[in-house]
């Protein structure tokens, strides 16, 4: 049973990331121009110093997530960022084999379904839709997410999951959020692949052994 002041710390650092991300975006798009490429690196340092900390936090009370709460945060948040940047909203559909709860802080895979339904959203500028499909054995935690998107370029494929492969232009920090996708599934003992759809679009399905 979680005490009052768990509850709290979670809340909290649950609700700082999401600040963190809101400015993670900001200093992107200020750093297109070249009068506030300063400002924007001086934000991302202070972005990252609140990281740290709020880390340092959340390690403490490792919890387990409800995959529907998870994905509705993801959702919601991810809703924010696209208002800011390049306006709408996600269009998403899931289908949730039963309850699934994912082990670990749900604050980290909040930001494994952001990454992955922003990436979904920059690729399609005429609108995509998401799907995350999940179901559960005993032993283990299957999650596709899809989308109807152009799909991934074929020069990046291989390497899509390491640092700093991008394909956008944007003078701003890039190409880590498939890598922080990685190093969160990683931790947890998982496995995230990645692929284009037969159709059309991209699909990245996750593995997790269950808690
Ligand atoms: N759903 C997707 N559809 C098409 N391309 C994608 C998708 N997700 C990721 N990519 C490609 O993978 C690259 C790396 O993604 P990421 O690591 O999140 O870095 P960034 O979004 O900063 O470029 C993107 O630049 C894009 O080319
Ligand atoms: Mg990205």
């Amino acid at each position: 049973m979680k005490g009052e002041s768990e509850l709290t710390v979670a809340g909290l650092a649950h609700d700082l990331n999401n600040v963190f991300s809101t400015l993670s975006e900001v200093a992107d798009v200020l750093s297109t121009d070249t009068k506030w490429t300063k400002l924007a690196s001086t934000i991302r340092r202070s972005v990252k110093r609140g990281e740290r900390i709020v880390d340092s936090l959340a390690d403490s009370i490792a919890e387990s997530g409800d995959l529907g709460e998870i994905l509705d945060n993801a959702v919601q948040h991810t809703d924010d960022v696209l208002t800011f940047t390049k306006g709408g909203s996600l269009a998403h559909k899931r289908t949730i084999d039963g309850a699934i709860a994912l082990p670990g802080s749900s604050a980290a895979w909040e930001r494994v379904f952001v990454n992955l339904f922003l990436n979904a959203a920059q690729a399609s500028p005429d609108g995509v839709e998401v799907e995350v499909n999940a179901s559960a054995s005993d032993s283990a935690i299957m999650i596709a997410v899809s989308d109807n998107g152009p799909g991934i370029a074929a020069s990046i494929l291989p390497s899509v999951f390491e640092a700093d492969v991008t394909t956008k232009r944007s003078r701003g920090r890039r190409g880590l959020g498939l890598h922080i996708v990685h190093a969160i599934v990683n931790d947890h003992g998982g496995v995230v692949t990645a692929e284009n759809r037969e159709s059309r679009g991209a699909v990245f399905t996750l593995r997790l052994p269950r808690p």
